[in-house]
């Protein structure tokens, strides 16, 4: 008998997805599944060359990919991206916006305006743009668009005030972009993840003092005990592509647990309180 793995059918042969950001971490897991269950898959980063990716996913199968180059801060390069994505594959079913940054820890005293809204521009505009050059392709074939927006961005994280604020407002856009294209039949929905082992966040624990102890520590953040993968990204992406299609305006929580429960949050001790 044949294996039935639901890995190895077929869920979304010969759409066409765009997937900002896929060359490294969970848009290169995302798009990894989406090229696994046929579909044709046009995904971007800033790097000018062709990514390695490319050639493997286009030998690997059974969908198709292609790279094109496009810095999502840059309104000219998302057009492009459309324009690329249309004259390979003629039709747009899916955006999946995932290009974004989290910088290192910052207070709001070495906050400057201009870097918040490099970083506005970045996970938040980006997003909108993408959105905005796509939607009128959505429309035509009643497709979704799926923003990657972040736990943290509903619960708050210490020193991250510009990238909260960004994830905060990608999550309430989602909703307001479902309301008003529900009316063609396309959906919007969120994924908001928690910690997720990718570059990024080995980057990010690399800039602390005890990088091993970070790691530590954002793994304990999730009830399960570690950190997601870049797989389970792509996995809950395709779910709320295919079979979720009665799913608009929803911001899943992909996070192990890590919104749950009471710990010891508090950062006061030692320090005199008016109440006490
Ligand atoms: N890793 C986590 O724990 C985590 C948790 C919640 C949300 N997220 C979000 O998931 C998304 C991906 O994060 P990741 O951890 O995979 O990051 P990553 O740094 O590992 O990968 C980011 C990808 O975005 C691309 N990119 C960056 N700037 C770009 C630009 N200006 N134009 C085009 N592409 C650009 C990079 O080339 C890369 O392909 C981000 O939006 C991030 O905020 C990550």
């Amino acid at each position: 008998m044949t294996s039935t793995a639901p890995d190895l059918f077929l869920r979304y042969q010969n759409r066409v997805v765009i997937v900002t950001g896929g060359t490294k971490g969970i848009g290169e897991a995302i798009v990894r599944v989406f090229v696994r269950n046929g579909a044709n898959v046009v995904f971007c980063a800033k790097e000018a060359a062709a990514s390695d990716l490319e050639m493997e996913l286009k030998e690997s199968g059974p969908g198709d990919c292609i790279y094109v180059s496009c810095d999502v801060t840059k309104e000219e390069d998302i057009v492009k991206l459309i324009e690329a994505t249309l004259k390979t594959y003629g039709r747009i079913d899916c955006l999946i916006n995932n290009a974004g940054w989290h910088p290192p820890e910052q207070t709001i005293d070495d906050t400057s305006a201009q870097e918040f809204r490099d970083l506005l521009n970045l996970n938040l505009i980006g997003y909108f743009l993408a959105a905005k050059y796509a939607l009128p392709h959505l429309r035509k074939t009643q497709g979704n668009i799926i923003n990657i927006s972040s736990l943290v961005g509903i619960i708050g994280q210490k020193h991250a005030i510009p990238y909260v604020a960004t994830k905060g407002a990608v999550t309430a856009m989602t909703k307001a972009m479902a309301v008003d294209e529900s009316q063609y039949n396309v959906r919007v929905n969120g994924i908001s993840p928690g910690n997720i082992w990718t570059p990024l966040w080995e980057e990010l624990s690399s800039c602390s003092p005890n990088p091993d102890a970070t790691i530590v520590e954002g793994k304990d953040a999730q009830l399960l005990g570690r950190m997601g993968t870049g797989q389970e990204c792509g996995k809950a992406a395709l779910y709320l592509a295919t079979e979720g299609t009665f799913c608009t305006g929803i911001d899943l929580l992909l996070t192990g647990g890590a919104e749950l429960n009471y710990a010891n949050k508090n950062q006061q001790k030692g320090r005199s309180s008016i109440y006490q």
